[in-house]
């Protein structure tokens, strides 16, 4: 599903570059739900930039569903269909309602949108859904787009601290049911989390550590 070798991953700020990654091997079977920790700045969302394909990595090998994609356009075709990803502010077309904005992701992935409209009832969100993004909490916010990344049926979901913005309750309402969703429909996860309750219900734990991949017991 997804196989990464030795991935090395640095920036330049200004004359000094800083390596992120170094040497970051992954493997994710088809199914499998994997969490990853690490304090703030190790690389988490360098991580996932590069596997949905937003950044390319320095060096190293990445294959997902079996292949390297060739270029940019293969890259966006595989993030409109196949890769979801579900970042820390929640990413909506601020100038759509929450059912257009998921009309549209879905659309876009030559979907119906009927599955994920029943995904905002599951979200306690189908209210709102006639609302603009700016119109909701930001609770609500991040579980439209909860609902928006799995309108796209994607194969590989892939979510960046998706606690981030909801408060303690609504965490621990909301991260079963994607947990859940996400299994159903049997897809591979990949989820930057901080929160225990959401890694104890991955399958595996791992910690980025120095720019690698560690499994935490
Ligand atoms: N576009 C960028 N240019 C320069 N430095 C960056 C850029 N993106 C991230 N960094 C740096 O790389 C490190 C890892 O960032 P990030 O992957 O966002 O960490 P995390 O998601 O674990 O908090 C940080 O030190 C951050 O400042
Ligand atoms: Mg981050």
């Amino acid at each position: 599903m997804i196989e990464a070798r030795n991935l090395c991953k640095s920036y330049r700020n200004g004359r000094e570059t800083v390596a992120v990654l170094h040497n970051l091997s992954l493997e994710l079977e088809p199914g499998e739900t994997v969490a990853v920790t690490g304090p703030s700045g190790c690389g988490k969302s360098t991580l996932l930039n590069l596997l949905n394909g937003l950044s390319r990595p320095d060096a190293g090998v990445l294959e997902v569903f079996g292949s390297t994609p060739a270029d940019d356009d293969a890259w966006a075709a595989l993030r409109r269909s196949r890769i979801a990803t579900l970042f820390q502010d929640g990413n909506l077309i601020p100038t759509l309602t929450v059912a257009r904005n998921l009309a549209f992701r879905a659309g876009l992935a030559g979907r119906s949108a009927d599955g994920a409209a029943a995904l905002l009832e599951a979200l306690d969100i189908a209210a709102v859904a006639e609302r603009y993004p700016d119109q909701l909490s930001g609770g609500q916010r991040q579980r439209a787009a909860l609902a928006c990344a799995f309108a796209i049926e994607p194969r590989l979901m892939l979510a960046d601290e998706p606690t981030g913005s909801l408060d303690e309750a609504t965490a621990s309402r909301v991260m079963p049911l994607f947990v859940e969703a996400v299994r159903q429909r049997g897809l591979t996860a990949l989820i930057v989390t901080h929160n225990p309750e959401l890694a104890g219900r991955c399958d595996r734990v791992l910690r980025l550590h120095e720019g690698g991949l560690v499994p935490c017991p």
